[in-house]
């Protein structure tokens, strides 16, 4: 059921995390799906829910610093320096995980991916649950990430106690993800950039895939997928009599004749971009085209998140069936 974030919402929502339930709800970057983070029967239900692969580690949330020393053993100091910096917002640190946080959580690692979100219902519902709150993007594995709450519902309505309703989010990509190991090393690209990063750690090393040997399995190449087949190439690569059938992803403009077109940013702005970036794919992808074409756009700020997930999309592996969701046609 899909609620708004009323205080009498908020805590029947709590409630339901306390009682090991699941419910889903508005981040700064995309829906998550929220379970108590220390219970390890409430974590197997997103397991099953998102039909997620038991080896992919969730993403703890935490609303202060007192919870964050509940899930982490240390916080070495270039950690606090990205805090100080980037909290509450959507940047997840990996850290050594406290003894109470379950190994489902973190898919048997000994590092807990942590993060405190700066979304005003994200943090009131954490608060009020007093538990952290272990939530991966509110989708089907493999499939595209929710950005409105109507997503969820979609994609996981049945498998879901509550759903909180706070609109479209508002970065549209996930959180970006450090591993603070002996040195940062930059996991996945998301809505802090790279650049951003560079001005607190100088360099950073790179290991964001998509890697057939990944370090993590978010890093898996085929991720963020619509069933529709996607392609990457400008409008000019495409021949007219192919773009009768498909559909476009455009950054900035309206290339002619294609079946239909979605542009991300008409001002060529990558912060709106990436903010529309999943709805867009949501909304071509319903339409039962035969193909989705996807502009590049330019590889700097949030443009590497925006490729990265496009790319992923594009990956001849991706998932096309998922056998628990209806049909384009049927929705
Ligand atoms: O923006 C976000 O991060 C959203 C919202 C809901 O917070 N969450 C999200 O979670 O994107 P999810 O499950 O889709 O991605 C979690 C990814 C894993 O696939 C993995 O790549 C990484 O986080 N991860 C989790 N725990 C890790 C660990 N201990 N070491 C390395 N990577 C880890
Ligand atoms: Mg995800």
């Amino acid at each position: 059921m899909v609620v708004p974030p009323t205080p009498e919402n908020l805590e029947r929502a709590a409630q339901i995390i306390r009682s090991g339930g699941l419910v889903a709800f508005p981040t700064e970057t995309v829906y998550g799906l929220g379970a108590n983070a220390l219970d390890a029967t409430a974590v197997a239900k997103i397991f099953a829910a998102k039909q997620r692969p038991s080896f992919d580690p969730l993403i703890v949330h935490v609303s202060d610093r007192q919870m964050l020393q509940q899930v982490v053993r240390e916080v070495p100091e270039v950690a606090e320096k990205l805090m100080s910096r980037f909290w509450p917002g959507p940047l997840t640190l990996v850290l050594p995980k406290s003894e109470q946080v379950p190994g489902i959580v973190t898919a048997g690692l000994p590092t807990v991916a942590v993060r405190m979100p700066a979304h005003p219902v994200a943090q009131a519902l954490i608060r009020r649950a007093l538990v952290p709150v272990a939530a991966p993007s509110a989708n089907p594995f493999g499939y595209l990430s929710p950005t409105r709450a109507e997503h969820v519902e979609r994609m996981l309505g049945e498998r879901v106690d509550l759903i909180l309703d706070g609109g479209s989010t508002e970065f549209g990509v996930e959180s970006t993800i450090v591993l603070l190991a002996e040195k940062p090393v930059l996991l996945r690209y998301g809505a802090v950039t790279l650049e951003e990063l560079e001005t607190v750690l100088g360099s950073l090393e790179l290991q964001v895939g998509p890697s057939e040997n990944p370090l993590v399995p978010g890093q898996l190449p085929q991720h963020y997928a619509p069933r529709t087949p996607i392609r990457i190439a400008p409008p000019e690569a495409i021949p007219p009599g192919l773009r009768k059938r498909a559909g476009y992803l455009a950054f900035q403009q309206v290339p002619k004749g294609f079946k239909v077109v979605k542009v991300l940013s008409p001002t060529g702005n990558l912060l709106e971009a990436a903010a529309h970036l999943f709805e867009a794919l949501h909304q071509l992808d319903r339409l039962g085209l035969e193909v989705i074409y996807a502009e590049p756009v330019p590889e700097e700020g949030l443009g590497r998140a925006i490729m990265d997930r496009l790319r992923r999309a594009a990956s001849a592996d991706a998932p096309r069936v998922l056998d628990h969701l209806t049909t384009p046609a049927e929705q």
